[in-house]
Parts: C-alpha cells; sequence; structure tokens
C-alpha cells in the first residue's frame, strides 16, 4: 500500500472501529432477545468505581472488561453517569468483550422521590432524556432503569404511577427522536408486602404505553450454600413472576451473610424452575467497598497513597485483583449454566397483563382507574401508623450511591455529541456504507 491508501486505510479503520458493533437487544413479550434472534440472558455485574461515572476512563474499562470476561458476564448495572462525558471508549471496551450496559437515568438530584414525595417534573424529565440521548448510540446499551428502590414501603406506594409517568414521558421521546427501542424498566427492592402490587401494578393498566418494558429485582434472599430453590424464598418469587408480561430479572442479588458465597441460587435462576421466566441476575458488585459485596479489589483497604482514588477506605482504579473464592465460584456456576432459550423466530407472547391490585387504606393506595400525573404533578406525603413499614428491604439500598467520590468530581467531561436522531442514524448508515465497501474493495 502507498501513503495515500495508507492513510484511507487509517480513516476508515477509525471510523470502521467507532461503530461498536455488537446485536442489539430488545423485549418482545416476556423476553430479551439479541437483534440476531437469540434470547438474551442476563449474567451482570454492578459496577459503580467512583459515585458520578465510571465509564468515563477507557484504561480501566479495558482493564475490568477484560476480567469480566473471564468472570463470564455479559452485562454491567451502572447506577449513576454523567450525560455529559464522552463514554465511547469505555462503550467500546465493553462492547469488545461483548457486555452490555444497563444505565439507571436518574442522578443524586432527580430521583423520581425525594425526601418522601414523589415527582416527576420538567427538570427531571430533561435530565433523564440526557442520559438517554448520551447513551442511545452505542450498541450494547440494553436497557434503562427509571429508578432504583423508589418504593421500599407500602407508605411509598403513592410513588408508583410517578414510575409509569416516567416512563411514558421517556418511551414518548424515544419514539420522537427516533431512537431503537431500548427496553426501560425499574429496578425494585425485595419488600415483602409490597412486592406483588408493584409488581403487578407497573404492567397491568390497559393502555400499554402506560407500562413498564421490563421489571428488576434486588433481592438478597439466598444466603449461603445451604438453602435451595424451596427454601431460599425463590419459589415465591417464581410464584408470583410466573407469566408476567415482560422480562423480570433480579438487578442485584448474592446475599454476602454466610461467606464463601458460593452463588448457588445462580442454577436456579438459570435451570428448569426458573429460566423460562426470569432472564437472568446482576450480581452485587465488581468492586470491593466497606459492604464487602465486592467480585475484585484494586489494591489492599486502606491505601494511603492514592490521592483521589482512594474514597472510603477502598483503592478505586488500577488493575482488578479477584477476591477469591467468591470470583471463581461465581465463574464456575456461569461457565456451567448456558440456557439457549428460544429463537425469537419461534416465540409468540402469550401471556396476558395482571389485574391491577386494587386499593386498600394503609396498605397499597393506587386506585387503579385514575390518570397518571402529569409532567409537573407533585404526590403528597402520605401518613402512615409506623407498623406498616416491614419485610425484608435490600441489604444495599442505594447500592454503590454510598460511596463519596469527591476526587472524581474533578473530572473534565467533554461535550455530549450534537447529532439528532435522524443524523445519527444517516450518518452511521454513512459510515457502515464505507465500512461495507472498503471491505469489498479489499
Ligand atoms: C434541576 O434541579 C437540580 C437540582 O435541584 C438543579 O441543580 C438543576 O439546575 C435543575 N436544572 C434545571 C434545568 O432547572
Ligand atoms: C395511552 O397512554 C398514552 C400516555 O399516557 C397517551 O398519550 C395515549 O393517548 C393513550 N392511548 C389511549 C388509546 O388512550
Ligand atoms: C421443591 O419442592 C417441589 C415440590 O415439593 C419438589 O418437587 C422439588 O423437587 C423441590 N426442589 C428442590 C430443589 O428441593
Ligand atoms: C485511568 O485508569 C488508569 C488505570 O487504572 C489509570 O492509570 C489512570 O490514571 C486513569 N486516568 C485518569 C484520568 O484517572
Amino acid at each position: 500500500m502507498g501513503p495515500f491508501l495508507a492513510l484511507v486505510a487509517l480513516i476508515v479503520s477509525v471510523f470502521c472501529s467507532s461503530v461498536n458493533a455488537i446485536p442489539t437487544i430488545t423485549a418482545v413479550g416476556s423476553k430479551f432477545f439479541t437483534s440476531e434472534g437469540n434470547q438474551f440472558f442476563i449474567k451482570g455485574v454492578a459496577y459503580q468505581l467512583v459515585e458520578d461515572d465510571p465509564l468515563v476512563n477507557t484504561t480501566q474499562c479495558n482493564l475490568d472488561a477484560a476480567l469480566m470476561k473471564q468472570l463470564g458476564a455479559n452485562s454491567i448495572r451502572v447506577y449513576h453517569v454523567d450525560p455529559d462525558a464522552d463514554h465511547s471508549g469505555c462503550m467500546n471496551a465493553f462492547a469488545s468483550n461483548n457486555i452490555y450496559i444497563w444505565v439507571d437515568m436518574d442522578s443524586f438530584k432527580t430521583y423520581i422521590q425525594q425526601a418522601g414525595i414523589p415527582s416527576w417534573t420538567q427538570n427531571k424529565s430533561d435530565s433523564y432524556r440526557a442520559v438517554m440521548d448520551n447513551f442511545q448510540q452505542y450498541d450494547n446499551t440494553a436497557g434503562f432503569f427509571v429508578g432504583n428502590e423508589v418504593l421500599n414501603s407500602n407508605a411509598d406506594s403513592g410513588a408508583a404511577p410517578y414510575l409509569l409517568s416516567a416512563a411514558v414521558d421517556l418511551k414518548n421521546y424515544r419514539e420522537a427522536k427516533g431512537y431503537r427501542k431500548i427496553p426501560i424498566g425499574y429496578s425494585a427492592t425485595d419488600t415483602a408486602v409490597l412486592r406483588p402490587n408493584l409488581q403487578d401494578y407497573v404492567v397491568c393498566r390497559p393502555n400499554v404505553t402506560e407500562r413498564l418494558e421490563f421489571y428488576a429485582l434486588n433481592s438478597y434472599e439466598w444466603c449461603g450454600s445451604s438453602p435451595n430453590f424451596n427454601t431460599s424464598g425463590y419459589v415465591g418469587l417464581q410464584a408470583s413472576a410466573e407469566n408476567y408480561p415482560v422480562p423480570i430479572f433480579f438487578s442485584e442479588d448474592g446475599c454476602n451473610t454466610v461467606p464463601p458465597r458460593t452463588f448457588n441460587d445462580q442454577a436456579a435462576i438459570f435451570g428448569p424452575d426458573m429460566v423460562d421466566t426470569w432472564s437472568g441476575a446482576i450480581i452485587y458488585e465488581w468492586i470491593q467497598e466497606t459492604n464487602n459485596y465486592g467480585l475484585v479489589t484494586y489494591g489492599p483497604p486502606g491505601g494511603q497513597d492514592q490521592g483521589s482514588v482512594v474514597v472510603d477506605g477502598f483503592t478505586r482504579q488500577g488493575t482488578p485483583t479477584p477476591v477469591q473464592p467468591d470470583f471463581s465460584n461465581l465463574a464456575s456456576q456461569w461457565s456451567t449454566l448456558n440456557p439457549t432459550g428460544i429463537k425469537s423466530a419461534a416465540y409468540t407472547p402469550s401471556t396476558t397483563a395482571p389485574l391491577c391490585p386494587s386499593s386498600t387504606a394503609g396498605e397499597w393506595t393506587i386506585d387503579p382507574s385514575s390518570p397518571l400525573p402529569t409532567l409537573g404533578a407533585v404526590g403528597v406525603t402520605p401518613v402512615y401508623p409506623s407498623s406498616t413499614s416491614g419485610g425484608h428491604a435490600s441489604e444495599t439500598s442505594g447500592g454503590a450511591a454510598s460511596a463519596t467520590s469527591s476526587g472524581a468530581a474533578s473530572r473534565t467531561a467533554s461535550g455530549p455529541p450534537l447529532l439528532d436522531g435522524g443524523q445519527f442514524v444517516s450518518t452511521v448508515v454513512a459510515l457502515m456504507a464505507v465500512c461495507a465497501g472498503f471491505v469489498f474493495w479489499l
């Protein structure tokens, strides 16, 4: 090749490699499918090394993605991102290891319920839309959460319609912008008294636009290696999820109260008792922190001289080292669990929506026939006797949000991509044509 051809080759390869090609994920009926027509089961880890955005350091993402591939993971969940940052390096790092991203759209200032009062406002909408704008461009963005553990007890039930208002707003925005139909769902607290009503409510309304596109549960019910499907509580989770009309999965999983963690529950989730109903699990969490859920460390606790990358005594960047035997235990569970499910071509959704739970004073207080709150509507704080809270709440409420990464706040972010939906599509088509032509020409 002469210098001119080499230059052309270089330019084209730079463009071609910037298209992060991986099959995309959609929700159809109660299952996820890849654009190649295969059912998709999540084997994920929660990934939030630093509080504000763990997807901006490409070197770090490459280090972590490579080890996640060894673990057998195909997904990460990220709780907070900066919608103004450039995520292309990290998204490509994960895509090239066949890892998808499940993104929480809220920020610390835009939770649907704040100080006990739910609302869906223009301000919140703008902020969630910005996250969607940023992440929709990546083929390995698998799904968006409108909230994490917004409701934790029956006293919070008034917040449930706001989850749907948010979902309607963001679905409408997604359609209006011509974005790919990236599924929009919610990540729930595993609160025994609340779970069945909320789980049904978010998919029960007659107008399908007013339903979530997936539902997920943060559950820490299976601790140690002695429980089985029947004694762990999973038999109950399965009973209430059977025939659920949209995909359902564990958005946090991996009880640590009986060490070492053996992750035996994975065999139930991906086995005959549950695999026809559930779409997998995201293990909490990648980085070792005070809560002791980590699968890797970046150095011994209390690392002294690393400045802003040490938060709460834990180093938050560098080469990840597996926490053993937990890491290997999870890897060996996942390596033997490879359900294929059903092909999309052979699948016809057959489930119907559950009935909306009826309103009961002091418990589930939502009138199922009420219209959803409109943009800007604000709820009221209900008054309850204190005995109504209870049940098994997630031990990691707020999850990675507990990290206080002051150093990370000073990171500079570059601007968001300035293409709108239509331009983006035509640009991608043009680039793909260039790539295809170039390959053909070679
Ligand atoms: C939205 O609210 C947050 C938190 O109160 C605030 O920091 C931000 O400036 C607001 N944004 C707009 C566009 O009003
Ligand atoms: C369904 O719900 C959406 C969002 O609330 C609304 O815009 C639409 O008009 C509804 N469709 C019908 C047929 O009621
Ligand atoms: C759970 O209970 C059912 C019904 O009693 C039984 O058929 C099944 O074998 C049990 N499963 C396990 C893992 O013990
Ligand atoms: C990015 O991560 C690498 C690997 O941990 C680290 O060496 C580097 O300092 C980080 N860069 C920034 C800007 O934090």
